[in-house]
Parts: structure tokens; sequence; C-alpha cells
């Protein structure tokens, strides 16, 4: 019967058939053991060494990695295997015989794997990152669906800026330039006045020209859009997504998230009402005292970290050196050091910018938007979900409703997600009287030449509304806990990058 390795619960003491690659074998001589996937799961088969199965053994002995096979045998239960079960082999046919295959068991560097990212995806932690995305992607339209919004799909061929001049790819359209889309919310805006509740959800672009780990020129991005509706109408609706979405990654993803070694204490914690401060509180709190301590204190955790981290390098590539060790004990030692030296590396890059950092926060201009190292510190200093409202109206978008009391400010927010991820949502109150509208566009050093049909918006039956826009791949590096976000995408584009490379090159070890 065939089966998949998600289903084997069902057949408990019956003999399947699974399909599938080999991702991992050992042998001791006298038990095989091979270790399947089949994108479902992963699931250990055992063939021990009998005069009837010697033929049997021998075979599933000498499998290559990601081999594509066909494996048939009885279900049994065995706790301490991952999914709870593994096979008992009586049959094996091999698909195809892979030879060589680029990425082995032992630790590569990060620019190798993603260069091989077309392979890399088959391996378990990018497969965990991924089914993790997919549920977050069903959660965020599961939400917007059942709390009556209407999906909307905008173009991605733009005439003219959403999000700033800066960050925009041109492309030839019929002899004339327009623009990849670097947001959907003009045509949202329409929508919401035409259904009340809307969203859009799709790939958005921008020009990107940042090396950052926060920074990708092509990302998921959902933007729902409600007609009357006020800023704080808005972040209500901001604060019970992040909760839905948290809640459901959690149920449906425990093991998971464990396996990506995330802590979990972090994400249960997550609860309304989220944090709120103003831009001028946030401004006061970087130039002050406890922004400072808090990172005197950072960076005095962090030396003493290394040393630790150090010593025990030291102690590891000692006993690698020493006499020779059993093969999976010296495999374990090799996997230890490489991590000890990928932490090594970081906490000293990280003790090196903290200097940096406390100066750009001392020095905090207030007038400015917050710079990524100044999310940080915030989203640091946070065990919740920030709010950061009311930034001031020179350096945010056209669009963003003029605050009645203060005109210096715009009815805005960013979302700063915990832990040091930063802002993981924009958002805002949309302006809505016309005459300021076409003040702020020509502010921007724009032309309403460009906007007409959006001012239309505002001349036909004008109200209060406003969105957000929540980007995919940022919320999954949060809920994850990774390191950088060219993990949340199958296949990220990064300025200067795209991955898989056309030529996988050589694995030149740790960059
Ligand atoms: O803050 P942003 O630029 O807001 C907008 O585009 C608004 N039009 C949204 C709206 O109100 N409808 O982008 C929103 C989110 C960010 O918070 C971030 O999560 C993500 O999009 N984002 C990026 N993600 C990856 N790489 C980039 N270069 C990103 N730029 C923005
Ligand atoms: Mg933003």
């Amino acid at each position: 019967m065939r089966a998949t390795i998600a289903d084997l619960h069902r057949h408990l003491g019956e003999t399947v058939t699974l399909s599938g690659w080999v991702y991992n074998t050992r042998s001791s001589g006298k038990v095989a053991f091979v270790i399947v996937r089949d994108g479902t799961g992963l699931c250990q088969c055992v063939v021990a060494k009998t005069p009837v199965t010697e033929a049997l053994f021998e075979e599933a002995s000498k499998l290559t990695q990601e081999s594509s096979i066909r494996v048939t045998g009885t279900v049994t239960a065995n706790e301490r295997q991952a999914g709870g079960f593994e096979l008992g082999l009586t049959g094996l046919e091999v698909v195809h015989r892979s030879e060589n295959y680029p990425i082995t068991p032992k630790p590569h560097g990060i620019e190798f794997l993603m260069r091989h990212r077309h392979l890399h995806l088959r391996s378990r932690r990018q497969w965990s990152i991924l089914k993790i995305r997919a549920t977050l992607i069903d959660e965020i339209r599961s939400f917007f669906n059942r709390n009556g919004f209407t999906l909307i799909d905008t173009p991605i061929f733009s005439p003219a800026a959403g999000e700033g001049t800066q960050t925009l790819f041109t492309v030839d359209y019929f002899g004339e330039p327009v623009y990849l889309a670097q947001t959907g919310q003009l045509y949202v805006e329409a929508g919401a006045m035409a259904f009340g509740k809307v969203y859009c959800f799709g790939p958005t672009f921008r020009a990107e020209k940042s090396k950052t780990r926060r920074h990708l020129t092509e990302f998921w991005m959902v933007e729902p859009e409600i007609a009357y509706a006020e800023l704080e109408d808005v972040m209500q609706v901001a604060e019970d997504f992040i909760c839905s979405i948290v809640e459901r990654v959690l149920r449906d993803h425990r093991a998971d998230l464990e396996f990506l070694g995330r802590n979990l204490a972090s994400l249960e914690k997550m609860s309304k009402p989220f944090y709120r401060l103003t831009h001028a509180e946030v401004a006061d709190l970087l130039r002050g005292p406890k922004v400072r301590e808090f990172l005197e204190q950072d960076l005095a955790t962090k030396q003493a970290r290394l040393t630790v981290v150090n010593q025990s390098l030291a102690e590891k590539e000692a006993q690698l050196k020493g006499p020779a060790l059993k093969k999976h004990l010296h495999d374990a030692l090799v996997g230890e050091v490489h991590s000890l030296r990928q932490e090594s590396h970081d906490l000293a890059a990280e003790i090196e910018n903290i200097p940096q950092h406390m100066q750009l926060a001392a020095n905090f201009d207030p007038h400015e938007d917050l710079g990524g190292s100044d999310e940080t510190i915030i989203a640091r200093m946070h065990d919740r979900p920030v709010f950061v409202t009311h930034y001031p109206r020179g350096c945010k978008a056209f669009y963003m409703k003029v605050n009645a009391e203060d005109r210096t400010r715009v009815n805005n927010f960013d979302l700063l997600a915990p832990e040091g991820y930063g802002e993981i949502i924009g958002g805002s109150q949309r302006e809505d009287d016309y005459d300021t509208l076409v003040e702020r566009i020509h502010e921007q050093g724009m032309t309403t030449d460009d906007y007409e049909w959006y001012l239309d918006l505002r001349r036909y039956g004008t109200v209060p509304h406003g969105g957000f826009g929540l980007g995919v791949e940022r919320t999954l590096a949060w809920l994850c806990g990774l390191e950088h976000i060219r993990e949340a995408i199958p296949f990220a584009r990064l300025m200067g990058k795209m991955y898989p490379e056309p030529r996988g090159g050589d694995d030149v070890g740790q960059e």
C-alpha cells in the first residue's frame, strides 16, 4: 500500500511503500539504517543482516545520499524517532542513484548553501522554515477572509511611486518606463471605498541598496485597508492579526520551532495590548541613559560570553588535533567546532558594532526615521511587539494623514517585533483631505499628474480610512528566530544576489 510518512500513524502494523529520497544512512555492520524523506517528513528504515535479508542489507548499506528510492516495510512504533514510527525494511527499489551530492552532512558555509538553494531546500531546517511559511500565508488569508475583508488583487506594473522614488525598479513597458509595484496600497484604497474592508497580498519589489539581514529586493506583503477607520482602529486590527498568526504557528508547528531552536516562551507571551510609544518618546529613550545602560550591559554580557566560547573552541580544536576518535565522535566534534566558530565570529562582530550603535542612538535626530540599529535596540528592550507612532511628516510617505494637533507629525505606526527583529509592519491612517494631500505630494517633490485617479478618491465621498502592510519574510524570520531574511523565502533576491546561482561553485568553507 502506498503511504506518506505523515500518514504512518494510520498504518501501524501494516506493510506500506514510501516514495522518497535517501536523507542519510548508517550501518553498524549488522544493522543498516536508512533515513528516508518524502516531503511530508523523515522516517528511519531498518534492516538487520540475516541469511534471508543479506541482499537487501547489502543494497541498503550501499545507498547514497539523495538517491531517489521506493522502500517497502512494516510500520512499527518507535518513540525515539522523529514522527514516532519506523519501517522494518522488506523491499527497496532505487529509482535513481545520486552520486556526489554536493551538500554533505558536514557543516557548509551559508553562501555555499545559498548558491545551492535548489538542493538546500531539501534539508530538514529549510523544510521546517518553509512549512511554517506556508502556514503563515494560510493564516494571513484566513484571518482577513474570516473577518469580512474582500481580496482585491493589485497590479504589479505601476506608473507611479507608492513608497518614495528611491527604490523603484523600472521596466520597459512598450517603450514607456513603468515600475514594479512597491506596494498595492493606492489600489486597495480604491478597493476600500468600493468594498469597505479589503486586502491585497502579493510580491512587492524594492531596489533596496542596502545589504542587511532585513532587506530583500523581492518580498511578499499583505496589505489590508479599511474605510471609516482611524489610526487606533487600524492598530487594533494589526494587534489581533499578529496574535492570531502567532497562535496558529505555535499550534501547528511546535515541533518545527523546537527543531529550529526557537525560544518558544517568548512567542507564548504574545498577548494584547502591545506596547505603544510615540516617535518622540522613542527619540528621548534613544538619547537618554536607559539605552546607554542597556547597551553597556549588553557589551559586558557579550564579552563574557565570547571569552567562554573562545576557550571552549580552543579546547575542542586541540581535541581534533589529538589522538584519532571514532567516526561519529569525530563528526560530532567537527559540528561543535563549526558552530562555536560561528558563534565566536558573530559575537565579535556584534561587540565591534555596539559602540557605533551607542553613538547612533545618542546622536539620534528626532526629526528622522528610526535606523535599523535604533529599531533593534527598542525591539530588544521589549518582550512583546512595540507600536511606534506619530513619526515626523518629513520622513514618511506622502499619503499618511497629517496629525490634527501637531501638523509636523503624521498618524502612522511601525510595529517592531521583539527580540531585536524590528519593523515587520508599517501602517497609517491616510490623508483623506484633498488639499492637504495635494500639498503633501508637492512637499515630496512629486507632481499630482501621476496621482489624479488617486485624488478622485478624495473628490468623491472621501472618508477617514487606513491600513497597513506586513512583510511575510520579516515576520517569518522573527517567528522562526532566523539570523537573516534570506532563509525566509524559497529563492531569495537581494542586492547583487539571486539564489541559486547559475553555477554552484566550490565550498570555500565558512563565510
Ligand atoms: O513600511 P512599508 O514600506 O509600508 C508600505 O509599503 C505601506 N504601503 C503599507 C501599507 O500601509 N499598506 O512596508 C511594509 C512592510 C515592512 O514593515 C516590512 O515588513 C516589509 O513590508 N518590507 C520589506 N521586507 C523585506 N525586504 C524589504 N526590502 C522590505 N521593505 C518593506
Ligand atoms: Mg516601513
